[in-house]
């Protein structure tokens, strides 16, 4: 549906100048949605740990740049070219698309698709930016979406319409990325039979997503793993049956789980920690001959220190982005639990800042108390 013409629009948005610097409140302009994009007023955003590594550089040292990857908020403005999506529609902007026509998407055995990418160039698909500062310096996009700036622009395929009546916006937020890869990794990624083992290495946003989504798939032992004490009655909370804790252990992480499923190791290790070292913890705690390894996790430095033997031993790892969720075939269903109550996502929901107030959310993440941070516009 064609557009009424809209402008540039002025507004906030949460700058990052340089690598581990503080974000900064600048006024930038966002230019109008171009053909197949709309342009959103955003409601709630989020913070993902992935977010803190990317304003430390990772996993290109693009700046100026404005962040966030999880958020939901309200089409502003719509593209000539959109036809699915109108102006008021409430969307979560996501950092995926899925065009169902590309050999990935045809083959219904990923999420990556080829037309809709995971973008790493901080820029819109035909390369150039919707964000600019300073009477046009460019600002670049973060994963496609940059949900930390009071407006903007993505590619109306990686919109999703959400329904406020059935999903609390923060919990449309929370959906965008973290949990919903947990959750997915356990469902799409990896397909946990019923009745399997699994472990969980981290049980932050995306290790709870995995224990929810274990537990859905009817896992008989789903053990989490955390030095964070207060985890053990959030995983809890979303079905995990142990807890290790490696602080109070003398032994390995992977000896501590075989400890607990008669010493053969699990079927599943989902690794969400991104701390290197756990990866070859990972690799040993699942089944010799026959477990999966699926990384989520991530962190700098993993090829360095990974030992490769124990993984030839007839182990599968696989890596996972969104927890092979596609945007248009998987995440209504998992959108209808939530609506469903049938997941507690207010348990991760700890704390809530203002957008102004963005930067006191890096800090909070450090208090052991903190899950997610919700950052409201
Ligand atoms: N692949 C993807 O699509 C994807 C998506 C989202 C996040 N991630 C990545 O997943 C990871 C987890 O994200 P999150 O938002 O849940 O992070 P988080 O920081 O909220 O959670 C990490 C958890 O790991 C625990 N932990 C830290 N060190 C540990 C150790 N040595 N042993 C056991 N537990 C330890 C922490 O206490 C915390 O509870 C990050 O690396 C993030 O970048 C990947
Ligand atoms: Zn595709
Ligand atoms: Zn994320």
């Amino acid at each position: 549906m064609e557009s009424s013409n809209p402008k540039v629009i002025t507004c906030k948005a949460a700058v990052v100048w340089k690598e581990g610097e503080r974000l900064k409140m600048e006024e930038i302009k966002v230019d109008p949605p171009k053909s197949n994009e709309v342009r959103i007023k955003m409601l709630f955003a989020s913070l993902c740990h992935t977010d803190i590594l990317c304003a430390s550089g990772f996993p290109i040292p693009l700046f100026p740049r404005v962040l966030g990857h999880e958020g939901v908020g309200i089409i502003e403005s719509v593209g000539e070219n959109v036809t699915k999506l109108n102006e008021g529609d409430i969307v979560m902007a996501l950092y995926l698309g899925e065009c169902k026509e590309c050999p990935n998407c045809k083959s219904g055995k990923s999420n990556i698709c080829h037309k809709y990418p995971l973008d790493l160039s901080g820029l819109m698909l035909d390369g150039t930016s919707r964000m600019s500062i300073n009477g046009g310096q460019v600002l670049y996009h973060s994963l496609s979406c940059s949900t930390w700036s009071e407006y903007t622009v993505i590619n109306a395929n990686y919109a999703i319409k959400v329904d406020p009546q059935k999903i609390p916006l923060p919990h449309s937020s929370l959906l965008c990325c973290g949990f919903t890869t947990g959750s997915g990794a356990a469902w799409r990624e990896v397909h946990v039979e019923k009745g399997s083992s699994v472990a969980v290495l981290g049980l932050g946003a995306v290790g709870l997503g995995v224990v929810d989504g274990a537990r859905s798939q009817g896992a008989g032992k789903i053990i989490g793993v955390d030095i964070n004490e207060l985890r053990r009655g959030k995983g809890e909370a979303f079905g995990m049956t142990d807890f290790i804790n490696p602080k109070d252990c003398k032994i390995s992480i992977s000896d501590m789980i075989k400890d607990v499923t008669g010493g053969l190791g699990v079927d599943y290790v989902f690794e969400c920690t991104g701390i290197p070292s756990m990866l070859n913890e990972a690799i040993e705690a699942s089944k010799l001959g026959m477990g999966t390894i699926v990384l989520i996790g991530t962190g700098n430095g993993i090829s360095r220190e990974f030992n490769l033997i124990p993984l030839l031993c007839g182990r599968t790892m696989k890596g996972s982005i969104y927890g092979g969720i596609r945007v248009h075939s998987d995440l209504p269903a998992l959108l209808h639990r939530c609506a469903n109550k049938e997941i507690q996502l207010d348990e991760l929901i700890t704390h809530q800042v203002s957008f102004t107030e963005i930067n006191q959310s890096f800090e909070l993440l450090k208090d052991p108390h903190c899950v997610k941070v919700l950052i409201k516009f």
